[in-house]
């Protein structure tokens, strides 16, 4: 229905049907402007109470996001679980997940190849799924609003290989809790449509079955 493309759109559905994980950034800075109108699409989202538990911090800092990069090149060389995932994730029959792992081991290791990266944090509430519940639909507006402007992101979790780390780079304080690093920047690479389950397999009309 909508064909792969690298610029932003108007269009709410194509910006949902084509938002695909990017994880190749042309080395052009972000402007701030652009940035901004990203992390307030973030913040328009709905959080429980609208208590509106989020800090995001943009790292733009060259020097930052090359320590960034370093720490994660580290953490991945030492945990051997995670490589052997990744690397045999590379060898995979299946196109796709050997692209999506053997790109995800890429980002992993060149994380400052993106322009900015985007740490949202939850600075209250759980830490259990419901904490997750009031950052994560911020999240994904910022995705959307990304696509929309013609940004590539995709969602990390590489964070949590680099907690220590990252709280120590940025004055992250002991409450808040970072729940992602999102790269962001301009695609080296098209937006396009996404493989996903049928609608049909994954809904339930008034019941389980
Ligand atoms: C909770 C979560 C964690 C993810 N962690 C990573 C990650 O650590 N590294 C990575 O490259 N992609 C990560 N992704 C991106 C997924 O691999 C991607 O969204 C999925 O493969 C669908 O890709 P597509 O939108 O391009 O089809 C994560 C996505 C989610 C929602």
């Amino acid at each position: 229905m909508y064909t792969s493309s690298r610029e932003g759109t108007d269009s709410f559905f194509e910006a949902i049907y084509t938002q695909r994980a990017i994880r190749r950034f042309k080395p052009d800075p972000v402007p701030d402007d652009l940035l901004l109108r990203v992390l307030e699409a973030a913040t328009k989202a709905p959080s429980g109470s609208n208590q509106q538990p989020w800090r995001f911090l943009v790292v733009r800092d060259a020097a930052k996001r090359k320590a960034m990069s370093e720490a994660l090149k580290a953490h991945l060389q030492s945990n051997e679980a995670m490589r052997t995932y990744f690397e045999s994730g590379a060898q995979s029959d299946d196109r796709s997940k050997r692209l999506m792992l053997t790109g995800a081991l890429e980002l992993a290791y060149h994380i400052d190849a993106a322009p900015a990266v985007i740490i949202p944090c939850l600075t209250s509430g759980s830490d259990r799924l419901l904490g997750g519940s009031s950052i994560y639909p911020a999240v994904q507006n910022l995705l959307l609003a990304a696509r929309a402007l013609g940004l590539g992101t995709v969602l990390t979790t590489f964070n949590m290989g680099i907690d220590g780390m990252l709280r120590e780079l940025l004055g992250i304080p002991e409450a808040a809790r970072p729940v992602a690093l999102i790269p962001i920047g301009y695609p080296d690479g098209n937006f396009g449509p996404t493989r996903r389950k049928p609608v049909e397999e994954v809904v339930g009309w008034d019941g389980w079955d």
